[in-house]
C-alpha cells in the first residue's frame, strides 16, 4: 500500500478535532502519540464482548480473555523478531526499566560495580538506577552528550573498558533531540566486554521497524501509548536466558508456583513479572496498534516523518534567534528548540491559541538540560499522521510568536 498521509488521518479520529477553534496541529508525539480507531474499537470490543480475568477461569468468556491476551503477547514479540516468552507486559517504558533495574542489579551486580548511563536519557532510565545504586553501593558512570546531540562514543568505550563496567542502560533514541543512537554497533562493543545492554526504546518503536534479534539488546522497553496503542501498558523484552535467571520484582497472584507461609516458589517468566491482574485489554489494544503498523510500510512512513523533519528544521533556523538542540546526523522527527528572550512556555501558549499542541519543559531530562544550559525547551515532535501543512503551520506560528515576545 503507498502511503497517503490523507488517508492515514481518517484513521484517526481525534486529528480532525479543533483546538481553541482552529484545526489541531499535534506536534507532541514524542510525549504520547494518537489512536487509530481500529485501536479504540478494540478496547470497546474487549470491555464489550471478551472482558473476564485471565490465567482462572475454566469457563468460555475466561477462555476467550486468556487466548486474546496471549495472542497479543505473540503479535508484538513477532513484530519485533522475539519470542513471545521473551515478553512481559507492564505499565509501560518506565515500569519495565524499573523492573530490570530493580530484579537484574539484586541478583548479578555487587558492591563496588558500575553502571553506564548517558547524558541523554531519560528520568525514568536515571532514578530506577540512582535508587539501585544507593541500596547495593554500586557507581553510576555517564556518558557526556556532544555539540551536535550525539553520544561521545569514544568516551563510552574508555568506560566500557573499566572492569567495574558490567551494565549500560541507553535509550535507542532520545525523547529531547531526536538522536538515534548506533545502537547495534554500541551493543557489540558492550558485549565484546561482556556487558549487559539494556535499551529504553520508547521513541524507536513508533518509528522504525525493529528486529532485535539482530540488534541483540538483553533488554528492551518501550510504552504503548508512544506506539499508536493504549496508555498503561508497555513491554519489557529479555533475553530468555537472561529472564529465567532473574529475580520477581513484585509479589503477588499469578507470578507463583506454590504459595505457603514456609515460603514461596515462584511461575517461570514471562508470568514471575506479572503479578496480579494484568491490563488486558491494554495488551490487546497495543496489538491492534501493532497490527494497525503492520499494514503499512514503515520506511514509508519514515521517509515522510523525515520531509516533515528537513523542512521544519530549514524553515525554523531562519527565525532570528532560535537555536536547535540537537543536530546529529541521524535522528528522528522531533525538533528542540529555544528562542533568545522567548520562554518556551509563552511560545507554546501562543501556539496553542493557534491550535498547536507542543511540549515545553525540561521533558523529563534535567541533565540533559543542564548540558545543554538551558532549563527548558521548546519540542515540536511529528508522527506520520502530520503534514506539510501542519508543519508550515509550526512554522509560521512560531515566526509570529517569536515577533511578538522578543
Ligand atoms: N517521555 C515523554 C516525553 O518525552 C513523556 O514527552
Amino acid at each position: 500500500m503507498t502511503f497517503n498521509v490523507g488517508t492515514v488521518r481518517k484513521d484517526f479520529p481525534i486529528l480532525s478535532k479543533y483546538n481553541r477553534g482552529k484545526p489541531l496541529v499535534y506536534l507532541d508525539n514524542a510525549a504520547s502519540s494518537q489512536k487509530p480507531s481500529c485501536v479504540i474499537d478494540s478496547l470497546a470490543k474487549y470491555y464489550q464482548e471478551q472482558n473476564s480475568n485471565v490465567h482462572r477461569g475454566v469457563y468460555a468468556l475466561a477462555e476467550e480473555a486468556e487466548i486474546e491476551y496471549q495472542q497479543a503477547r505473540k503479535t508484538i514479540a513477532d513484530w519485533i523478531n522475539v519470542s513471545a516468552e521473551e515478553i512481559i507486559f507492564v505499565r509501560g517504558a518506565t515500569e519495565a526499566l524499573n523492573l530490570v533495574a530493580h530484579s537484574f542489579s539484586k541478583s548479578n551486580l555487587v558492591d563496588g560495580d558500575a553502571i553506564i548511563l548517558t547524558e541523554m536519557e531519560h528520568h525514568a532510565n536515571i532514578v530506577p538506577w540512582q535508587m539501585i545504586a544507593n541500596e547495593k553501593n554500586l557507581k553510576i558512570k555517564v556518558v557526556p552528550v556532544l555539540e551536535d546531540g550525539s553520544l561521545d562514543l569514544e568516551k563510552l568505550s574508555v568506560l566500557m573498558a573499566e572492569p567495574d563496567s558490567k551494565i549500560l542502560s541507553v535509550c535507542h533514541i532520545s525523547n529531547s533531540l531526536g538522536t538515534i543512537n548506533p545502537i547495534e554497533q554500541i551493543i557489540e562493543e558492550a558485549h565484546t566486554r561482556n556487558i549487559i545492554v539494556v535499551v529504553d526504546g520508547a521513541q524507536s518503536v513508533p518509528h522504525t521497524k525493529l528486529d532485535l534479534k539482530k540488534m541483540d539488546c538483553d533488554f528492551f522497553a518501550f510504552s504503548g501509548h508512544k506506539v499508536f496503542g493504549p496508555m498503561g501498558i508497555g513491554v519489557l523484552y529479555g533475553k530468555k536466558e537472561l529472564l529465567q535467571n532473574l529475580p520477581p520484582y513484585q509479589g503477588g497472584g499469578d507470578m507463583i508456583d506454590q504459595v505457603s507461609f514456609q515460603g514461596t516458589t515462584f511461575a517461570p517468566s514471562p508470568q514471575r513479572f506479572e503479578a496480579g491482574t494484568p491490563n488486558v485489554a491494554g495488551a490487546i489494544g497495543l496489538a491492534s496498534a501493532i497490527k494497525y503498523l503492520a499494514r503499512h510500510d514503515m520506511k514509508e512512513l519514515a521517509q515522510h516523518e523525515d520531509s516533515l523533519l528537513q523542512f521544519s528544521q530549514a524553515e525554523l533556523q531562519k527565525i532570528n534567534g532560535l537555536k536547535i538542540h540537537g543536530n546529529a546526523k541521524e535522528k528522528v522527527a522531533v525538533i528542540s528548540f529555544s528562542i533568545d528572550g522567548v520562554h518556551p512556555h509563552d511560545l507554546a501558549t501562543l501556539l496553542d491559541s493557534e491550535g498547536i499542541a507542543i511540549r515545553t519543559g525540561h521533558h523529563c531530562c534535567q541533565p540533559l538540560m543542564k548540558s545543554l544550559g538551558v532549563s527548558s525547551t521548546a519540542r515540536a515532535s511529528f508522527a506520520f499522521y502530520n503534514t506539510i501543512e501542519e508543519a508550515e503551520c509550526l512554522v509560521e506560528a512560531v515566526r509570529k510568536s517569536a515577533t511578538i515576545l522578543q
